[in-house]
């Protein structure tokens, strides 16, 4: 092989290697980026449904993700608690919170999951949650996975009850469980 084609192929060579290691840093930092979500401390976004006449109230507290699909879900489930009667007070986790949920008859808890883990956010608040044992509580996820649901099983060993109802929605098929979680909300708000 001559020299000059020795020198070219040395040359195409460290391109494509930088091209390698830039393709796998930036997966790299997407996954990061990604999976960084549940960890995000956010502040205080509180939104709250008004109830139609009704005294009862209900709380719905989501760490959100990087797309639009875990607020989607909370804002269903508590549109299905308002419709079915409830003031709903929605927000993220947070110190800004109370951790003594005595006022609210239904207490829903919404974490993101990403490889196996709940959010340490929500799960900070979740351990110091207090008076809820006359409440309704749901543990809830916003997944992809359909075999596995450990998150949930991590996040409700932090409450001091047993949660209710323990449920996952799955990011892959948003629109129907976008519905499904406006339904569980309104069956949720039923006496
Ligand atoms: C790196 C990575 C790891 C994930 N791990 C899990 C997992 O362990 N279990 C699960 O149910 N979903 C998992 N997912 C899917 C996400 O939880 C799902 O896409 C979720 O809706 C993400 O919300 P977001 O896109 O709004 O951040 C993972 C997604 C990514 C990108």
């Amino acid at each position: 092989m001559g020299e000059v084609k020795k020198k070219r192929l040395k040359k195409a060579a460290l391109v494509l290697l930088v091209c390698i290691v830039f393709i796998g840093l930036g997966t790299f930092g997407g996954i990061q980026y990604v999976t960084g979500a549940g960890n995000v401390k956010h502040d205080s976004n509180e939104t709250i449904l008004p109830s139609q006449g009704s005294s009862q109230s209900a709380l719905v507290i989501y760490q959100p993700g990087r797309s639009e699909f875990s607020k989607d879900i909370a804002y269903n489930l508590a549109k299905g608690l308002n419709d079915s009667g409830y003031e709903v007070n929605i927000n993220y986790p947070g110190e800004f919170l109370p951790s003594d949920l005595g006022n609210y008859d239904i207490v829903a808890l919404g974490t993101t999951v990403y490889n196996g883990n709940f959010s340490p956010v929500l799960g900070d608040y979740v351990s110091g949650i207090k008076n809820i044992d006359n409440s309704k509580v749901l543990i809830y996820s916003t997944g992809m996975m359909t075999d596995n649901t450990s998150e949930l099983d991590g996040l409700s060993k932090l409450l001091y009850r047993k949660a209710d109802y323990q449920e996952k929605f799955y990011s892959n098929e948003q629109e129907t469980e976008v519905t499904r979680a406006y339904e569980f909300g309104s069956s949720l708000g039923e006496p």
